[in-house]
């Protein structure tokens, strides 16, 4: 069986902590590959819900090896958090199947305060960050100045370190940013010290691991965060975030070559969200709009902001298929759509008399344009008890068979509900 990467297609948020919660069933190693608590992946089971940030999304079941890899970004003390809160929960009882790269970046404290820093100083041109010290922490690496996981295991390395990494940010903080708040290299050394104890345990040669167990005939799911539109690189920069967040990154971020990882599960909620700034070009901000965030409770789950709700985009799911190698979808939150009497996909950019149907280059014409709208008839039954596909409203079914048209692929699964239960599970991925 091949192995599968799960992204998400649209801007974050499509419910990618659910999809990979129910396919881990036919997995052996779920395995987080980039981002860090910037991420929210919800799951829930039971009437239990849980907010991941950083444990990878398969940790609710059990006898299944959870990875961190080395494209990660570790905030210890968040992890930490969230480890005590699975156990306290009856989860991770062996704790043996949660492996954390050696290699995987730090967030400390420093971090955090630079990432803030920097969001007020842009004044209107900030980010919109999740304040969790993403950029930071990848800047740093980068610069080729990065504290490691495995750093946290000795005090000499650490503190030589953070002795060049504390002068460089406490003086931006204090004359570049002119904030108050300075860090000294003893406290962050103790911080950082305290948290490697804890968790040398779960250290490891993560890319060694699971490369052994695909050679040994193991099903591996990697699990991404944000999405396609918040990617460094492919993303709309620079409102984006600081980690390439398409397929190609499983390979980078767990040291697993490509020729390993056949098959990616894109997931496209059945419209479009968006936390932080930059350009949206379905958004409502209307009555339309602010009914979607009600419904489908569209508040992040990382900082609890309102989430800016719009249509769906064709143009940018095409862009995010081809950027991504799909060859598995899952469409999320159908349900959101109940009670619509009109539903409107986006299938092309108009700017100054012309149309565009691919992904523009140009941020002129993208943050410009008018979407292109194309009306499907909507429905009002409520759908969150079916569990067939064919019982579906026949509206609900045409606007599902429209995106498998626009995207030229079947859908694997159906999210009808926020629940585990509440799925239509077509395809396995894993196999087809
Ligand atoms: P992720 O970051 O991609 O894992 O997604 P989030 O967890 O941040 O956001 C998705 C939200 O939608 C969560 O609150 C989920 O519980 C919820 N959700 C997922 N699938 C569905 C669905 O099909 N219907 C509804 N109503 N909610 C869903
Ligand atoms: P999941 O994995 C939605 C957004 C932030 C901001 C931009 C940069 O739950 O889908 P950062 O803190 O990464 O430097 O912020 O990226 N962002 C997300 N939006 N879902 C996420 O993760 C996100 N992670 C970051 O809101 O616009
Ligand atoms: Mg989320």
């Amino acid at each position: 069986m091949p192995n599968v990467v799960v992204v998400g297609l649209q801007w974050g948020d499509e419910g990618k902590g659910k999809v990979v919660d129910i396919y881990t069933q036919f997995a052996d190693l779920v395995v987080r590959f980039q981002g860090g608590s910037n991420a929210g992946h919800t799951i829930i089971v039971d009437d239990v819900k849980t907010v991941l940030h950083l444990l990878p999304s398969g940790i609710l079941h059990q006898n299944k090896i959870c990875v961190i890899g080395s494209g990660v970004t570790v905030d210890p003390d968040i992890l930490w958090q969230e480890i005590e809160a699975v156990k306290q929960s009856g989860h991770l009882s062996d704790e043996s199947l949660l492996r954390i790269s050696y290699e995987a970046a730090v967030i400390s404290r420093y971090h955090k305060a630079l990432d803030d820093a920097s969001e007020q100083s842009m004044g209107e041109r900030k980010i919109g960050t999740t304040k969790r010290g993403i950029g930071p922490s990848y800047e740093e690496r980068v610069a080729r100045r990065g504290i490691r996981i495995k750093d946290l295991l000795s005090r000499k390395t650490l503190e030589e370190k953070l002795r060049h990494n504390l002068k460089y940010a406490n003086f931006l903080l204090k004359e570049y940013y002119q904030v108050s708040d300075t860090f000294s290299v003893e406290d962050e050394l103790d911080y950082l010290c305290e948290f490697g104890k804890k968790l040398k345990p779960f250290m490891e040669d993560t890319s060694l691991l699971v490369y052994s167990e695909i050679k040994r005939g193991r099903n591996v799911l990697f699990e991404g965060a944000q999405g396609t539109m918040l990617d460094l690189d492919y993303g709309t920069y620079p409102f984006v975030t600081s980690s390439n967040t398409i397929a190609g990154a499983a390979s980078t971020g767990t040291g697993v070559g490509p020729g390993m990882i056949e098959r990616v599960l894109g997931i496209v909620k059945a419209y479009t969200t968006r936390v932080g700034m930059g350009p949206f070009p379905t958004e409502l901000e209307d009555e339309v709009g602010q009914r979607l965030r009600d419904v489908g409770k569209e508040y992040g789950a990382t900082t609890g902001r309102p989430r800016r709700c719009g249509w769906l985009d064709a143009v940018l799911l095409r862009y995010a298929l081809r950027l991504n190698g799909v060859t598995n979808l899952a469409l999320t939150k159908l349900d959101v759509l109940t009670g619509l009497p009109k539903i409107k996909i986006c299938t092309g950019y108009k700017y100054q008399g012309k149309i565009y149907d691919e992904y523009p280059y140009s941020e002129t014409v993208f943050n410009n344009s008018e979407p292109v709208y194309e009306e499907l008839a909507g429905w009002s039954e409520p759908i969150g008890e079916i569990r067939d596909f064919d019982e579906l409203p026949a509206a609900a079914k045409r606007y599902v068979r429209r995106i498998e048209d626009l995207a030229g692929i079947k859908f694997s699964f159906v999210s009808v509900g926020p629940k585990r239960g509440d799925s239509l599970v077509l395809r396995n991925p894993f196999r087809e």
